[in-house]
């Protein structure tokens, strides 16, 4: 029970890593808004987690959703102690073939969400003088892929973006620090297989199986691999940690 009395608002949480996140906050005693441009399934994945879990309507790119999605999540659970920046999409395509509109979409989902989360978190945070902020960067920001160049580029920024709030908002008894996972299995790496099926002409699953038999730990993460870091990083004993962005990757960006 080491979130006991904490609450969390967890982006993207109805499915996946930050699904797992919500999870694993529940076991620790935590109560938790799975906010996600999917109701349907926030409201789902809330259902089945008890009367603790509370799924929000949020869309990441829009300030109107952002403020009235804090507001509920405040008002429901009196507090907002813990943000996780998770909500995020993919997309890969060789340079020549990338297209504006799909780059423009990655940056607002990915950096400017994150950017204007943080900020409504903040505004609510800083007269508290305490809070937590938790950001999903990835191994794909710490270097380039041939043909990842915009998702790389947003994880890129999300770690930039977690040392700058990172110092600013330290000042305010406020931690902000990044987690960066390697590859990691479920529906969202469903969805990179796909898209190396079609650029490197793979059969499904394929990819899948390469990239699992690459990691020294010797296969993918799931998401349950993710959630001792996202828990640590919460509770007191984290509080010297200003501005970091951790690898839980099973040594892949290293090897
Ligand atoms: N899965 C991996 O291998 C991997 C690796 C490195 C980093 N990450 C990062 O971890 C995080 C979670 O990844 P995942 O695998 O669980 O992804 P996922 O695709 O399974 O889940 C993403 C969730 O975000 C939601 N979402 C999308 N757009 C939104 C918006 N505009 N507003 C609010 N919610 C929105 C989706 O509905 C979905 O529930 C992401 O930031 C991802 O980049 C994942």
């Amino acid at each position: 029970m080491r979130l006991a009395g904490k609450t969390a608002l967890i982006t993207g949480a109805a499915r996946g890593i930050g699904l797992a996140f919500a999870r694993a906050y529940l076991a620790e005693g935590a109560e938790v808004a799975i906010a996600d441009i999917n109701l349907a399934a926030a409201q789902k994945a809330a259902a089945s987690l008890g009367p603790k879990a509370h799924a929000i309507a949020l869309d990441v790119t829009r300030q109107d959703s952002i403020g009235a999605a804090f507001a509920e999540a405040i008002q429901k659970m009196g507090k907002l102690d813990i943000l996780i920046n998770n909500a995020a999409l993919f997309s890969a395509a060789p340079i020549v073939e990338i297209t504006r509109a799909d780059h423009d979409k990655l940056f607002a989902v990915n950096v400017a969400g994150t950017l204007f989360c943080t900020q409504a978190a903040a505004r609510h945070m800083i007269p508290r003088g305490t809070g937590t902020i938790i950001n999903m960067a990835s191994q794909a920001g710490r270097r380039g892929e041939g043909l990842v160049a915009v998702y790389c580029a947003t994880k890129a920024a999300v770690i930039s973006l977690t040392q700058s709030a990172g110092l600013d908002l330290i000042a305010h008894g406020i931690n902000v620090n990044a987690i960066a996972p390697g590859v990691v299995d479920g529906e969202h790496w469903d969805g990179v297989d796909a898209f190396f099926a079609r650029y490197e002409g793979k059969a499904p699953g394929q990819k899948k199986r390469e990239v699992g038999a690459a990691v020294p730990f010797g296969r993918m993460g799931t998401a349950e691999d993710l959630t001792g870091m996202a828990v640590f990083l919460a509770t007191p004993e984290a509080k010297y940690i200003v501005a970091q962005c951790f690898g839980v990757d099973g040594g892949n960006w290293m090897a």
